[in-house]
């Protein structure tokens, strides 16, 4: 009876507290056949079904389509078609296909500098063909999971903290390490895009629990309680925690590069 009774409450209560996936973009795991990145957020949205979850031949229109006007509706990430608008240039530059120049595969955005760099949050260096850059590592992304100790969240101190171990790490093991102002901008911006997609927008805060399923599971917590953010994920938000992780990691160039224009506005010395 009592037990009974206990069990009911107890079934009451998760009932309560249960959150659930949008329909139709349940998780699922990747197949064999299909692809993956070295983005957990690209990864996340094609295991959810945002983006074709054979990861294959997305077109960029997708994006803005996916990113953008699913937000409307609550589901998908929040973020500003100008944050991605770079990140969606390069990463049809990664194509090598002449028939589908126009669309973008997840396992080529692997290409070494292009946007894959040295010194992510979660991946092994390239090291000239001999690391990892493609999966998730958990050695590597040990000194972002051990970080802000004492707190259950993440943000843009301690992971400009981690950006600085990430890189001694990196200069200490990697003689082919490639470290200039436009790697720090890819750092940073990816950070600001782990922080703002699963934290508050507005001051990069972010619940560990929920940024640790994104790059663990490449999923959205949703069962967890994680929203997509409210506002709307602009340059103008991005731009000052971006800042804040290039000033906090105390980062210096180890080679310099001359400044990409990759279109009006989008040269990457505009972190600097
Ligand atoms: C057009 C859209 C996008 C493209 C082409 C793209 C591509 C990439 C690529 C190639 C990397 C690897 C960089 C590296 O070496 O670490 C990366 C990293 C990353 N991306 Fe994306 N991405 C896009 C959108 C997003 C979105 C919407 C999110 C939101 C969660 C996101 C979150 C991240 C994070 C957190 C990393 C850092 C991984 C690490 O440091 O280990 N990306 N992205
Ligand atoms: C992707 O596009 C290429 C070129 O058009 C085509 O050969 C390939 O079959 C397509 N892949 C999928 C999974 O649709
Ligand atoms: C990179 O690998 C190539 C071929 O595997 C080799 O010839 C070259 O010496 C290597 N470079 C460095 C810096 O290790
Ligand atoms: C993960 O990273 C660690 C630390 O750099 C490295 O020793 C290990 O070989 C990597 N694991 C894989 C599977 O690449
Ligand atoms: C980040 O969190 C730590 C620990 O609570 C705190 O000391 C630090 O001031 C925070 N940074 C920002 C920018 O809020
Ligand atoms: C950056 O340098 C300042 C001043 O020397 C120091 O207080 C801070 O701890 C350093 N930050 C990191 C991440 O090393
Ligand atoms: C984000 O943090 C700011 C400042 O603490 C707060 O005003 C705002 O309501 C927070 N946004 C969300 C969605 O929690």
């Amino acid at each position: 009876m009592k037990s009974a009774s206990a069990l009911a409450l107890l079934s009451f209560v998760s009932v309560a507290v249960a959150f659930s996936e949008p329909a139709g973009h349940e998780f699922q795991a990747p197949g064999p056949d299909d692809q993956r990145s070295p983005c957990p957020g690209l990864n996340a949205l094609a295991n959810h079904g945002y983006l074709p979850r054979n990861g294959q031949n997305i077109t960029i229109p997708q994006l803005p389509l996916l990113l953008l006007t699913l937000s409307a509706s609550a589901v998908g990430l929040n973020f500003d078609w100008g944050v991605l608008l770079l990140a969606a240039k390069q990463g049809l530059m990664t194509s090598t296909d002449k028939s589908s120049e126009t669309m973008m595969s997840l396992e080529p955005l692997v290409l070494h500098d292009l946007i894959e760099h040295d010194a992510s949050l979660s991946r092994s260096d390239y090291q000239n063909g001999t690391g990892d850059a493609l999966h998730f590592n958990e050695t590597i992304y040990s000194v972002m999971a051990n970080s802000n100790p004492g707190s259950d969240y993440y943000n843009t101190t301690s992971t400009a903290q981690v950006m600085y171990q990430r890189l001694q790490y990196s200069i200490a093991t990697n003689p082919t390490l490639i470290n200039t102002e436009k790697e720090i901008t890819g750092r940073a911006g990816t950070a600001a895009l782990a922080l703002t997609s699963m934290g508050n927008a507005t001051t990069g805060v972010a619940p560990k629990k929920f940024v640790d399923i994104l790059f663990r599971e490449e999923r959205l917590p949703f069962l967890e309680g994680w929203k997509p953010s409210p506002v709307l994920i602009t340059l103008d938000l991005v731009g000052p925690l971006v800042e804040a992780m290039v000033a906090g990691s105390n980062w210096t160039a180890t080679q310099s590069c001359e400044p990409i224009v990759n279109g009006p506005g989008n040269s990457v010395d505009t972190a600097a």
